[in-house]
């Protein structure tokens, strides 16, 4: 009878390569072949465990076991391996001991015949799910998210779309696979939850990124002492920490041309009294992004902050439009208006981008008025309205 041996893989996959460690020695069916890093489970340890063990031993390499890639069963003429192969992360460098050569391998160029036949099934899968590219789109439950995601569909880009409620994003993503037969990945996150940004980033594992629209935000409005704790740090984490925080991972595992778009606001553009918090977040996630792309320069890699006036999406947000009656329509955007034309100024490198001629205007025009009157202008405005969606 043949013997039956349980092994765990880690296949580590970042920028569409794939981690292929080449065996030194062993049967012939596997010598010189490549395999995930990995190996038995030792008598009363669980699998990831032991991948983590086995990393250690065969690599010197730490590693974050990020969820599982797939299970394959393989008869040898001596033996049958169940193996179980999870996608990992290194967290260290590594020395490689007991393999030929370690080696990065593009996705697209695998040859399937150059692994150990035990990993072959595993591997196809990961080629297929992996060397695709995505567009990662934060908010895409909101109403401008929504809007982004159709527009991106429609031009044939896989999206990996994030909210805050799995029900929605199912609905989302069934319409958008349905509609444009394009892939769609999702996972629920709230954004100002370092934990769940975590999860969030476990589950976008092995996937790469052409391109990242930060949309989420809450645009929480009213006067800074009507706010409790929870509420300021929900709405600086969520509008700042969570954008900042997607961006760097993306930007991990980000295809050679990638592209950020970041919606701020012209909220963002100066200080306003009763709306502070928002106003302060937008203008920090813009100076953040025209800082973020000079630094990026030259890598191939841009970014884009879009400065939206007024945008139909929410019924309070359509009623407060309504509200401002001629500046107000003159001002004010459709979702796949600001969609549409952030991506074509991305497309032209725009580092700062007003969707619409009137906020354009808007913004000329105040610059010349001295910003105290501004100030008051806008603490008399503004102290009528209160907006607490979120
Ligand atoms: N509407 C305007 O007039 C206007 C103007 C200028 C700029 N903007 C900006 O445009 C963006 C989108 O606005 P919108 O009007 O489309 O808003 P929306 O319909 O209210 O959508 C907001 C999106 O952000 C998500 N979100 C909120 N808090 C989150 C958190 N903590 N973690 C993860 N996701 C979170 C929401 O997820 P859930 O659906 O799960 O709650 C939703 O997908 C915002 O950044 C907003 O500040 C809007």
């Amino acid at each position: 009878m043949k013997s039956i041996i349980n092994v765990v893989g880690a296949a580590f996959v970042e920028r569409g390569r794939v981690f292929a460690a080449r065996r030194a020695y062993g049967s012939e069916y596997v010598v010189h072949k490549y395999e995930f890093v990995g190996g038995k489970i030792e008598c009363g340890e669980q699998p990831e465990g032991a991948l983590v063990r086995e990393c250690r031993e065969e690599l010197g390499l730490d590693i974050e076991v990020c969820g599982k890639a797939g299970c394959a069963s393989f008869e040898y003429p001596d033996k049958i391996v169940n193996i179980t192969v999870y996608l990992c992360r290194m967290l260290s460098g590594y020395t490689v001991k007991e393999h030929e050569e370690c080696r990065w391998l593009p996705l697209s160029l695998i040859d399937e015949r150059d692994w150990a036949p035990a990993d072959r099934d595993i591997l196809k899968d990961i080629v297929r799910e992996f060397a695709p590219r995505y567009s990662f789109v934060t908010g895409a439950t909101g109403y401008m998210g929504g809007a982004f995601c159709r527009q991106l569909a429609a031009r044939g880009e896989n999206l990996f779309i994030t909210g805050r409620r799995e029900e929605k994003l199912a609905e989302l993503s069934r319409e958008l696979s349905g509609r444009y037969g394009i892939e769609v990945r999702y996972r629920a996150c709230d954004l100002s939850d370092e934990r769940s940004r975590g999860e969030l980033f476990k589950s976008a594992c092995g996937y790469t990124f052409g391109r990242l629209v930060n949309v989420a935000g809450a645009d929480i409005q009213k006067a800074f002492l009507k706010y409790d704790e929870s509420k300021i740090t929900f709405q600086c984490r969520a509008l700042f920490e969570g954008a900042v925080s997607v961006t760097r991972f993306c930007l991990e595992n980000a295809a050679d041309k990638f592209s950020i778009i970041n919606i701020s606001s012209v909220s963002g553009l100066y200080p306003m009294p009763y709306f502070a918090i928002y106003s302060a977040l937008k203008g920090a996630l813009t100076s953040f992004s025209v800082a973020l792309s000079r630094e990026l320069k030259g890598t191939g890699a841009t970014v884009t902050a879009v400065l939206p006036g007024a945008v139909y999406t929410r019924p309070d947000v359509v009623e407060y439009i309504k509200a401002q009656g001629l500046w107000g329509r003159l001002a004010a955007k459709s979702p796949d208006y600001v969609a549409e034309r952030s991506l074509k100024a991305a497309e032209r490198g725009k580092v700062k981008y007003i969707p619409g001629f009137a906020n354009k205007l808007m913004r000329a025009f105040t610059l010349l008025i001295p910003m105290r009157l501004k100030l008051a202008f806008i603490a008399k405005k503004w102290s009528k309205t209160q907006k607490d969606a979120f």
